[in-house]
């Protein structure tokens, strides 16, 4: 072999080893929850249910924005149902979840607040997908300083439990760019209604609050940095 047939095979396993890199990073599913470590403190949830009583176009004539909750906790396996419906893994397989996502990407967070529950404490919480679990990111409860957060609406401070979903645009846009920006919101949209049908099936009531002070909710649930809260969601028994 010829010093020049050399380099260039030398060149052409660089090449390919280049290309390979690449191609694993646009098709790789995006990692999760990159941004934070799991803390030791995980609640894991009881399974969720997949078959229940109520249609799915029943849920959908119910549905109505529910403001005020009666003063009873929330189980740990309607929370759980509650999770599941907003961004659980529905194909255990391919990771796929509840809600579609551009690209699979995945750019939501859900964080849980809870004032009153059954089997977990007043706190804050990251909800993990992949493994259904809950980690703890704070304990107490913070519904009042999430109400104020959202501008005064007392109702949130009512409900049992508040979920938060948060938005990592990065993740989108490292694929889609600009566009990825639209695509997260198309998402909590998505997710969103996930959790006021899933709520309906559940008889419980909730409703989507868009209206808070970004920079207020994320010092409340403590969220990271790259984070961008999205929606407010208290729900309770109506
Ligand atoms: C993007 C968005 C933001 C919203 N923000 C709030 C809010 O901050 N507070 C609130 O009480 N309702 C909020 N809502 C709920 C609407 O007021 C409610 O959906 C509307 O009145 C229609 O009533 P329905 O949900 O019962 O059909 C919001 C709805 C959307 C879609």
């Amino acid at each position: 072999m010829t010093k020049t047939n050399t380099i260039g095979l030398a060149l052409l396993f660089v090449i390919i080893l280049l290309v390979g890199v690449v191609i694993n990073f646009a098709v790789e599913p995006s990692n999760h929850n990159s941004n934070m470590e799991k803390e030791e403190t995980s609640i894991k949830l009881p399974p969720p249910d997949t078959k229940g009583e109520i249609s799915v176009k029943e849920a959908i004539l119910k549905r109505r924005s529910v403001r005020d909750y009666e003063d009873d906790p929330l189980s740990l396996k309607e929370i759980s149902q509650l999770l599941w419906a907003a961004q659980g893994v529905t194909s255990p397989e391919t990771g796929k979840r509840s809600a579609p996502s551009a690209g699979a990407l995945y750019p939501l967070e859900v964080y849980l607040v809870v004032r009153k529950g059954e089997e977990i404490e007043s706190g804050v919480y990251r909800y993990f997908p992949e493994s259904h679990e809950l980690a703890v990111v704070l304990k107490g409860d913070v519904s009042e300083d999430l109400a104020r957060a959202s501008l005064g609406q007392t109702f949130v401070a009512k409900a049992p439990i508040n979920l938060v979903f948060a938005g990592v645009f990065s993740r989108t846009a490292a694929r889609y760019g600009e566009r990825g920006t639209q695509y997260v919101y198309m998402e909590a949209g998505h997710a969103a209604q996930n959790v006021c049908l899933q709520a309906e099936s559940l008889k419980l009531g909730t409703v989507v609050v868009g209206a808070f002070n970004d920079e207020e909710v994320k010092e409340t649930v403590k969220m990271s940095e790259n984070e961008t809260p999205l929606y407010v969601m208290p729900v309770g028994r109506k």
